[in-house]
């Protein structure tokens, strides 16, 4: 992955936080006169109109507030959308929201397979309409040494897994990203071997942190965020969190990922959030927080163990070496 300075990206954060908070006490209003988990409309007309958020984008309508949910100072929504990793568009971390607006996020399906009692192939509103949304705050910390704070509205990823009933055999889940290479400019070269795909042991995809998202300050997924589905698994490398999602497959077998593909001795399967264990060529001890505060000073923080996530999902690594499995 390549790195590039963030500082840039820096300035807007204070006033977008204050507006988001506000956004953010409507949409619970409003939700209440709905009476619903889900809600799609169009924002351009609706009380809440933020001037940072993007004019075309949707509001969700989210029903409650995770307890995984971090108080931190949260990243602001402009930052979020305009610092990516999103290869598919582009290396660079502002091409994603130059070349993604375009993007057809919907209609859009998703395949489920392998070893379930019940694959098929879904679209997305019958994917997600069972799941009751809630929002996440998490912490997401990129391998290259930065991280976000980041309201993310979605649902358990393992609610979903198990209405196609995995079988005994199924240890691993993998996702794949769509391949589409008229849609997606990035993918005209062979950065990596496309499609982009990652997985996740079962017990890690089960946990109740992983999260499928669709949604991010109370808003349809912008399309350099990963639209219109999205995985986020806060105690592991950013690059786990796989984005635009069309295929999910259950294995017995440790899938092939992307990252650990291009550059096994670099990217691990497993990617756990570990400040002990260095990437070969840069430590993993401290990152720099793009969010309102820590980052106006420059300042750098200590990385936490599974990115702070510790007391959730450390008992699924018992008895294994973590600087081998990294
Ligand atoms: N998913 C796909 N399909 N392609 C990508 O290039 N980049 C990953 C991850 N998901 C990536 C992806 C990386 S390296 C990170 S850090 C996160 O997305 C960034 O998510 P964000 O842009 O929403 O912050």
């Amino acid at each position: 992955m390549l790195i590039k300075n963030p500082e840039s990206v820096l300035p807007s954060e204070i006033t977008d936080e204050r507006t988001f908070h506000e956004r953010r006490r409507l949409m619970r209003a409003a939700l209440i006169a709905a009476g619903a988990g889900l809600a799609g409309c169009s924002s351009e007309t609706g009380a809440e109109t933020n001037a940072a958020a993007p004019p075309k984008a949707r509001e969700l309508v989210t029903l409650k507030t995770s307890p995984f949910s971090t108080s931190e100072a949260m990243t602001s929504f402009h930052d979020a959308t305009h610092y990516n990793n999103y290869y598919e568009f582009g290396t660079g971390k502002d091409d994603p929201v130059a070349n993604a607006q375009d993007f057809k996020a919907r209609p859009w399906q998703v395949q489920i397979d392998g070893e379930c009692e019940a694959p098929g192939t879904l679209d997305l509103d019958s994917l997600i309409q069972p799941h009751a949304m809630e929002e996440r705050i998490y912490r997401l910390r990129c391998v290259e040494g930065w991280s976000m704070v980041i309201p993310w509205v979605g649902f358990g990823l393992g609610d979903l897994l198990k209405r196609f009933k995995p079988t005994s055999k199924a240890r691993y889940v993998a996702f794949q990203t769509l391949r589409d290479v008229k849609q997606m400019p990035g993918q005209r070269y062979r950065v990596l071997d496309w499609p982009y795909r990652e997985g996740l042991r079962i017990d890690e995809a089960m946990n109740p942190l992983s999260l499928l998202a669709v949604g991010m300050y109370g808003r349809w997924l912008p399309n350099q965020n990963g639209a219109p589905l999205r995985l986020v698994v806060p105690w592991k490398y950013g690059f786990k969190s796989i984005k635009a999602i069309v295929r999910i497959s259950f294995s017995e077998r440790q899938p092939a990922t992307s990252w650990n593909q291009s550059a096994p001795s670099e990217y691990g399967f497993y990617s756990n959030v570990n400040p002990d264990v260095s990437h070969p060529r840069w430590s993993q001890a401290t990152e720099r927080r793009i969010a309102s505060g820590a980052s106006l000073f420059n300042s750098r923080i200590k990385t936490l163990p599974f990115n702070g996530y510790g007391e959730q999902v450390a008992s699924l690594y018992t008895g294994m070496d973590l600087a081998k499995n990294f």
